[in-house]
């Protein structure tokens, strides 16, 4: 694109519906006027004019046209911006060709269903129901304007003659997941009767929809969301991205909830950062948009065991991404709507800004809700999760810092908690085999997959992790750096405390190093593997172990003397650790017997 082009698709846009899409306007004589986004303000002083297609705030004193109303408002470079105010177009832009987005059609028919359904609620007398069902719930008018939130028809086809009326197709209708065809080859709505939220990306185009049931029915799921479609993944998007963007960049942060009542909450309470997924697991594409816009997040999930179980899993990934974390923990189990419902705004507010805690204290106080630190079992368990995650802080002045913190919980001394920590961790072997290691790459390519294998079996039941690890204690050091690290987790402090594998409190428990292992195995095994267990496949894999133990101890024989004494010296040191340890999961085993 030349810079022609671009000034003529600069004045050709109408900068109202730009604005609109990230300010509320609402028309003064000959122009528009709205809360200014790039400054905080309460009274409007930022004026849009049509006739002369630009913006212009009195308060901080930014103005400009659409591109360079992008460029702010976007925080992108010019380049970006005249990508952005093509999409916005809807051209494409390709190095220097003009082309027409092959979704834009999806995007219209997503967008005028939007309005369809929106208005539909707002206008309809049929309505009425589902408008006291919102009032109910604390939603206002003004709420539903802000969110377009909208009611589908009690009927069969209404979105579907409104759509072909407009000259849509129906096979695109359908790719967008609004309609299907029966069994008599006759469109029919895929909504029916349920409360529409739209969910947008951050340019305000309408994705899809995730539909809430107003009506009493035990036969009806509560919420179903859009099917996947070319537009839509339900792992790579966020409800309200689009309006609380500009204040994500603002205050520097991002408040992650679990359900769109969440954020309607916490909207009306004057936090427009938050965003939810759609009942699913945050994911890595959804921290990805988020990463773009901010490193600080607040998570704030239901108080409840779910939420807290989640809100674990969360931190883990976002300490993946380098996001600094914190966390709200609220009462008695309530997620922010009850919160809001029973207290009101303000007190929500109030108790939000005054409960953001760091992880560690986060995970501190669920370890000890409900929990008697007087058992000895219960303080054990408390502890394993708090040090797991500790460990995954990967700093080691923050660990010192957490270390110290904890102790003064546990109102124990520093000494005895980092003892304990260090155990738990089992750093002392992972340090004195690293060095071994490192030496013996030749030797690792070979043995990677069947160490993999080897840990698929352990995970399979604790009998078998026992009884693997009783066969090659005693060959460990062949085991890769990673999969050392995942082999103790699972046999030397998972199932010293589990008797039976489960993947979300392993998860929680062990160390990114291992975390990464674990991933691994899932990702090189879950299709070839997936078969039971093979007993043959098990000895040919035990047997490639002690093969490759043999070749170390030979080659370091053949290398250098010294090194291998200390070799030696050091994997006693680990059979001795291991052996103690087993005989402490004999006594165990015959105590409990
Ligand atoms: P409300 O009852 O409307 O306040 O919802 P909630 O947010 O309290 O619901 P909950 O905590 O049970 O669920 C959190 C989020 O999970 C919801 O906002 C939905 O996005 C999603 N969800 C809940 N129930 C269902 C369901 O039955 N099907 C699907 N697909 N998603 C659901
Ligand atoms: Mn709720």
């Amino acid at each position: 694109m030349n810079q022609d082009e671009i000034n003529s698709l600069n004045e050709q846009t109408d900068i109202v519906s730009l604005v609109s899409k990230y300010v509320k306007l609402e028309k003064q004589g000959k122009n528009y006027k709205g809360l200014c986004p790039f400054h905080h303000e309460k009274t409007p002083s930022f004026i849009v004019s049509t006739e002369k297609n630009m913006f212009n705030c009195f308060g901080c004193h930014k103005a400009g046209g659409p591109l360079k109303f992008i460029q702010e408002i976007e925080n992108v470079d010019y380049q970006e911006a005249v990508k952005l105010l093509c999409d916005f177009n809807g051209v494409k832009y390709v190095g220097t060709k003009i082309k027409v987005d092959p979704n834009l059609k999806y995007y219209q028919i997503m967008e005028t269903s939007k309005d369809f359904y929106n208005r539909f609620l707002l206008d309809d007398k049929s309505s009425i129901n589902a408008l006291e069902y919102l009032k109910s719930r604390g939603i206002t008018e003004e709420i539903i304007k802000d969110f377009e939130i909208g009611l589908s028809p009690n009927s069969y086809d209404v979105l579907y003659k409104v759509l072909t009326d407009m000259k849509y197709l129906e096979l695109d209708m359908a790719d967008c997941g609004l309609v299907d065809s029966g069994d008599n080859g006759k469109y029919h709505d895929l909504f029916v009767n349920r409360i529409m939220f739209p969910i947008k990306d951050e340019k305000n185009n309408t994705l899809g929809f995730s539909a809430r049931i107003y009506v009493k029915d035990p036969n009806q799921p509560k919420y179903i969301n859009s099917r996947d479609t070319k537009i839509f993944r339900k792992n790579q998007v966020l409800f309200n991205i689009n309006n609380a963007k500009p204040e994500i960049i603002r205050k520097n942060r991002i408040i992650i909830h679990e359900g769109q009542m969440d954020i309607i909450a916490s909207y009306k309470s004057g936090l427009k950062e938050a965003v939810c997924t759609l009942g699913t697991a945050i994911g890595e594409n959804q921290i990805k948009i988020i990463s773009k816009l901010t490193k600080n997040v607040i998570i704030c999930y239901d108080g409840d065991k779910a939420g807290i179980d989640s809100s674990k899993k969360a931190i883990n990934l976002f300490k993946r991404f380098g996001f600094n974390i914190h966390l709200v923990l609220l009462p008695n189990g309530m997620d922010p709507d009850e919160f809001v419902m029973r207290y009101g705004e303000d007190k929500y507010l109030e108790y939000f800004e005054s409960h953001i805690i760091d992880e560690v204290d986060y995970l501190y106080n669920v370890a000890i809700l409900n929990n008697n630190l007087d058992d000895k079992n219960v303080l054990n368990k408390v502890k394993l999760d708090v040090f797991s995650l500790i460990a995954s802080l990967g700093s080691k002045i923050e660990e010192e810092k957490y270390l110290k913190r904890f102790s003064e919980y546990l109102n124990s001394s520093l000494d005895a908690v980092v003892e304990d920590y260090n155990k738990s961790r089992n750093i002392n072997i992972n340090i004195e085999i690293k060095p071994q290691i490192k030496k013996l790459n030749k030797v690792k390519k070979y043995n990677s997959e069947c160490e993999l294998r080897l840990i698929y079996y352990a995970i399979k039941s604790r009998d078998e992790a026992l009884r693997i690890d009783n066969e090659i204690r005693n060959d460990l050091i062949a085991f890769s750096q990673e999969s050392l690290q995942l082999w103790v987790s699972l046999v030397n402090t998972y199932y010293e405390e589990y008797l039976i594998f489960d993947e979300e409190k392993f998860v929680n428990m062990i160390s990114e190093e291992a975390f990464n292992q674990y991933k691994l195995l899932n990702d090189v095994l879950r299709k070839s593997l997936n078969q039971d267990y093979n007993e043959e496949d098990l000895r040919a894999c035990i047997n490639k172990i002690k093969d490759i133990r043999e070749d170390i101890k030979n080659r370091n024989l053949h290398e250098n003397n010294l090194n291998s004494n200390d070799e030696t010296i050091k994997s006693r040191n680990v059979d001795e650790m291991f052996r103690n340890r087993r005989n402490k999961e004999k006594r165990k085993f015959e105590e409990e017997k």
